[in-house]
């Protein structure tokens, strides 16, 4: 290979259907991202099709001197052309097996179109829910975002990278990205390196686990050094701490952001800083196809360093077994795409995505003696913005509208009143036996560049909502949101609340069959519900600090204009059913301890519990948090049956990074708890000896 050639291999251009084809043939391209936005998904965008992207394979397989394919990209963030729920959603599910299911339907229907690389999963843990990309991610926890993050890599790449339907994944944003300061994206983190190996960095390592093929870096800086650039956490973590051998590659444009961030004086230094720092292709800037050349004939950049890149992303593209199958076939997408299968599973996450907040005087599900059920507000027949903050190949006519989902359900003596303006809602909702209100966001929210100054719903429905509930017919409010809500203590009368994020492709349908029972909803949330903006960041596995929180009590870390509780904590989700938790048990069990609790389901209604097993490591050389999670399973309880639930923990689970950000395990008192959510359970305590 040619210097040239070689650096062409570490260039990624965007817009796959204004590549100029001399620039393929030259060798000078290694990937396209198909995408015409460097906006994520706030601008519609063309689908991909598999004969535009055949074309531009040729070009390189038969048109260049080497023959090296293309590496196609897209960001698949949740479903392809079959939409699943935003990934915050999915993640409410708790269901590693039915997000794997989704991953593996959207590599199918992408690589159909062509595609090979996903940029996708997206491991950012976020505490500040004004953050609009808290929507792309698997929520606060970084235990609950690690397990999530194996499935999903298992569900993209399967265990052959070259057979067909299988795509590279991209963990992203590699790192502290969601620690933006005041939520807003792009911002600046100070993260401390405790917190850093404790809370942001698991998630990337149980993909790296998992067999990720690739990492993006993340926009931020961290402590004043720009992800992109850093030597630190390309180099150190990635490679040497961990033993990552797959491709890195910047997120759009943030090699020449560096720029921007004052850390390089201009294109050519951010060149040379990314490259010397372990980054292996440069996403949209050109900034190595331009100065790499020169960089390497002045030594300030080795060829040692070059090839290792190009080797890794070659190494890749065989993987992947491009050399062998460059091409498409052109008959496959009709056959894989939107199948009744890809819908069934899709559903079936779906289902698990949605979270019972509230049910008062078991007004869910609806009863089939009523007669007159209203539907109200803006979004009962919409379709584009049940998609979500992100997907590229969804199409809205394949939407099932929540009005659709429910006349389907309806009884033959049931009738639908519906009504989109607020005015004609409040005055028909009278006439009803009960009001199913559907409020909430425009993707457009939420999502990359949209970040919030509020987490109440959007201007005018919590008026809205007022008047319905002055009727006084009982209210059902659905709320479609891409993040925390805080709903305002005016709506506390509410008598039920149902969260349904941006469900994707199969969400009225899922929602419609929560409100009359057909299933009964599991979902547990995995941010944290504040009750104001004021409390963010607000989430479960905070420290005790010196004066622990105790709301009856002055003088500690409290708020003396509100109360200090989350609206609706980590972990928390209701049911049709009702659960009672028997009291926790410790005991030794091989080298760490088995803990256990009997729960019983004492109600009429059969129901699965994610039941969740958090601990406390009592006192430590660095200060722990309140509570981590460390263990959940969703279990299976017919009504009026009992389970004892088991789990196991080595010593090794027990640990944390210390100071020397190495994991450690120091003996002590440690506390349990087997809980339906991270503020309920019976506490046990047992000492791990030294
Ligand atoms: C965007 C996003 C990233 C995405 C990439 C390509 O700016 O930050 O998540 O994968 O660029 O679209």
């Amino acid at each position: 290979m040619t210097l040239a050639e070689k650096i062409g291999q570490l260039h990624q251009a965007p817009r796959e259907n204004d590549i100029d084809p001399e620039v393929i043939k030259s060798g000078s391209l290694g990937s396209v991202i198909c995408s015409t936005s460097a906006y994520a998904g706030n601008e519609t965008q063309l689908r991909v099709r598999a004969g535009r992207i055949n074309e531009l394979q040729r070009l390189a397989v038969e048109g260049s001197r080497l023959g090296i394919p293309l590496l196609i990209a897209r960001d698949v963030i949740h479903g392809h052309r079959t939409v699943a729920p935003i990934p915050l959603g999915q993640s409410a599910s708790w269901s590693p097996e039915h997000i794997q299911a989704c991953a593996e339907a959207a590599a199918m229907e992408a690589y159909a179109d062509g595609i090979r690389w996903v940029f996708t999963p997206m491991l950012d843990v976020a505490r500040d829910a004004r953050w609009g990309r808290i929507a792309e991610g698997m929520g606060e926890d970084p235990y609950l975002c690690g397990v999530l993050a194996k499935a999903a890599v298992k569900g993209y790449q399967g265990d052959n990278l070259s057979a067909v339907g299988k795509v590279a994944a991209c963990a992203k944003h590699f790192v502290g990205y969601g620690a933006a300061e005041g939520g807003r994206d792009y911002n600046t983190t100070e993260i401390t390196p405790n917190t850093l190996r404790n809370i942001y960095l698991p998630s990337f390592k149980a993909a790296v686990e998992a067999g990720v093929a690739t990492i993006m870096s993340s926009f931020n800086e961290i402590g004043g050094v720009p992800v992109t650039g850093s030597k630190y956490l390309l180099d150190k973590v990635l490679r040497d701490d961990w033993n990552f051998e797959g491709v890195i590659i910047s997120d759009w444009g943030a090699v020449l952001e560096m720029v921007e961030h004052g850390f390089a004086l201009d294109k050519r230094e951010a060149a040379r800083i990314a490259i010397n720092a372990g980054l292996d292709i440069d996403m949209a800037a050109e900034a190595y196809l331009e100065w790499l050349e020169d960089l390497v004939a002045k030594g300030e950049v080795s060829t040692d360093r070059l090839d290792a890149a190009v080797l890794r992303v070659l190494n890749l593209k065989f993987k992947l077994g491009l050399f062998e199958n460059p091409y498409t076939d052109e008959t496959h997408a009709d056959k894989v795409q939107f199948t009744a299968e890809k819908k069934a599973a899709t559903l079936e996450l779906t289902r698990r995505s949605l979270v019972l907040l509230r049910n008062e005087d078991e007004v869910l599900p609806l009863k089939k003696d009523l007669k007159k059920i209203g539907l109200f507000g803006p979004m009962i027949d919409s379709r584009s913005e049940l998609l979500g903050t992100w997907c590229l190949d969804g199409l809205p006519e394949d939407v099932i509208t929540i009005e659709e989902g429910i006349r389907a359900q309806l009884g033959s003596d049931q009738e639908l009143i519906t009504a989109k303006l607020t005015d004609e809602a409040v005055n028909l909702a009278r006439f009803c036996d009960v009001a199913i209100v559907v409020v909430g966001e425009h993707p457009h929210r939420s999502g990359e560049a949209n970040s919030i100054t509020t987490l109440d719903l959007p201007p005018g429905q919590t008026e809205f909502l007022k008047y319905v509930q002055r009727i006084g017919v009982p209210v059902v409010v659905v709320i479609l949101a891409a993040r925390p809500i805080s709903i305002s203590p005016d709506l506390h009368g509410i008598d039920a609340f149902l969260v349904g994020w941006h469900p994707g492709s199969m969400g009225g349908q899922a929602i419609a069959e929560a409100l009359f029972g057909v299933f009964n909803p599991s979902g547990k949330l995995t941010v944290t519900f504040p009750r104001s903006v004021g409390q963010v960041p607000i989430y479960y596995n905070h420290k005790a600090t010196g004066r622990p929180l105790d709301e009856n009590k002055i003088g500690l870390t409290r708020y003396v204009d509100d109360r200090d509780a989350p609206l609706y904590p980590f972990g928390f989700g209701l049911s049709y059913a009702a659960y009672e938790y028997g009291a926790t048990s410790v005991a030794s069990s091989g080298d760490g301890f088995e803990v256990k609790a009997t729960v019983k389901n004492v109600s009429s209604v059969d129901g699965e519990e994610i039941v969740q097993l958090y601990i406390r490591d009592r006192h430590a050389s660095m200060t722990r948090p309140v509570r981590e999670l460390k263990g959940f399973q969703r279990v299976s309880l017919p009504a009026g049956s009992a389970q004892e639930v088991v789990f196991h923990l080595s010593r090794a689970d027990l640990g944390f990074y210390g100071s020397d950000e190495t994991w450690i395990v120091e003996p002590g008192i440690f506390q349990f708890w087997i809980a339906p959510d991270s503020i309920s359970g019976q506490m046990a305590e047992a000492t791990l000896a030294g």
